[in-house]
């Protein structure tokens, strides 16, 4: 079934600011398809990870999960249509841009674009950050992780689990109600969570390789401390250090380093907070704001700890 989030696609009435932030600041490679219409945002040697269109009124976020090829793609387009999500083929201008080999598109029960893929071509040129740094952790993990406020937890857990083949990773009931699925050995590529407010795009986790580079975002981000919509903590299940960067549109990438992996052996866990330390979310009401600090003083308390894992040695192998 889903083997990664591959790519996401972006229509913004902000282009021009998208573009900025993504070179200057986040560090992606901007590839122009057309000048003030559409860009390739690349974070590796991938053609593409982000797909973003300039649109006039609402912006939005699709994600397109990748699949091994063409017979898997069938298998999942089948198996959608069989739980009452009807599919439709990405047209070839559609594939064009994505640098997909096939491609189908349903929505989910929030209305967010969903597809499915395979075959995401690599780029003709290398990959050259935007700004100094050294690179994104991507591969089989695949781009990152999303995470969702969805008004339908329900129904998009089972779409996930039991039609898309994810797992489940672990689960919480406060600050508020989330499950983080994996589909491949990051430690969740889907995080959905029941807030009580209206769906949105809550972020998009990109994983630097060293960890100077996620410091370095968020120095660039004090300078206008309005655009940190959580502050810098370490994460009490995937262990990512980061912070959340609101993009143009309003929603974040979370700038992260050191995610762990799951196996096989991974045995899902009753999570006793979302942070071990930080992540201070200044989009939440006052309540839950302060039952998160509650949350963080007790872990302080307990003194709870996890070991940083890195794999990327990039700093070290440049000098
Ligand atoms: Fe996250």
């Amino acid at each position: 079934m889903i083997n990664a989030l591959s790519y996401v696609v972006v229509q913004t009435p902000h282009l021009d600011a998208w573009i900025a932030q993504a070179r200057h600041h986040v560090g992606l490679h901007v590839d122009v398809v057309e000048p003030g219409v559409c860009v390739r945002l690349r974070a590796d040697e991938k053609v593409q990870r982000l797909l973003v269109s300039a649109c006039e009124g609402e912006s939005s976020m699709g994600m397109g999960f990748g699949v091994l090829d063409a017979a898997a793609l069938e298998n999942t387009r089948q198996a959608l249509e069989d739980a009452g999500y009807p599919t439709t083929a990405g047209t070839a201008e559609e594939l064009r841009l994505r640098g997909v080999e096939g491609m189908v598109h349903f929505t989910d029960a929030d209305g967010v674009r969903l597809e499915v893929a395979y075959g995401l071509a690599d780029a003709e040129t290398a990959f050259v950050p935007g700004r100094p740094l050294g690179g994104f952790r991507t591969g089989d993990m695949g781009l990152g992780h999303v995470a969702l406020i969805t008004e339908h937890f329900d129904e998009l857990s089972h779409l996930y689990r039991n039609v898309l083949g994810f797992k489940v990773s672990d689960h919480t009931q406060a600050p508020f109600r989330v499950e983080f699925l994996h589909c491949n050995p990051r430690h969740h590529t889907l995080g959905l969570a029941y807030t009580g407010g209206p769906a949105k795009i809550y972020h998009l986790m990109l994983e630097y390789n060293d960890f100077d580079d996620v410091g370095r975002a968020y120095d660039m981000a004090l300078v206008n401390p309005e655009c940190i919509g959580v502050t810098l903590g370490r994460h009490i299940n995937d262990h990512v250090t980061s912070f959340y960067l609101k993009n143009p549109d309003g929603w974040m990438f979370e700038l992260g380093w050191a995610s762990r992996t799951v196996g096989p052996d991974w045995g899902v866990e009753e999570l006793q907070g979302m942070s071990l330390w930080g992540h201070d979310r200044t989009w939440l009401p006052d309540d839950k704001r302060e039952e998160a600090r509650q949350i963080l003083k007790r872990l302080a308390d307990q003194g709870v700890r996890a070991p940083v894992v890195t794999t990327a040695q990039t700093a070290k192998a440049k000098q």
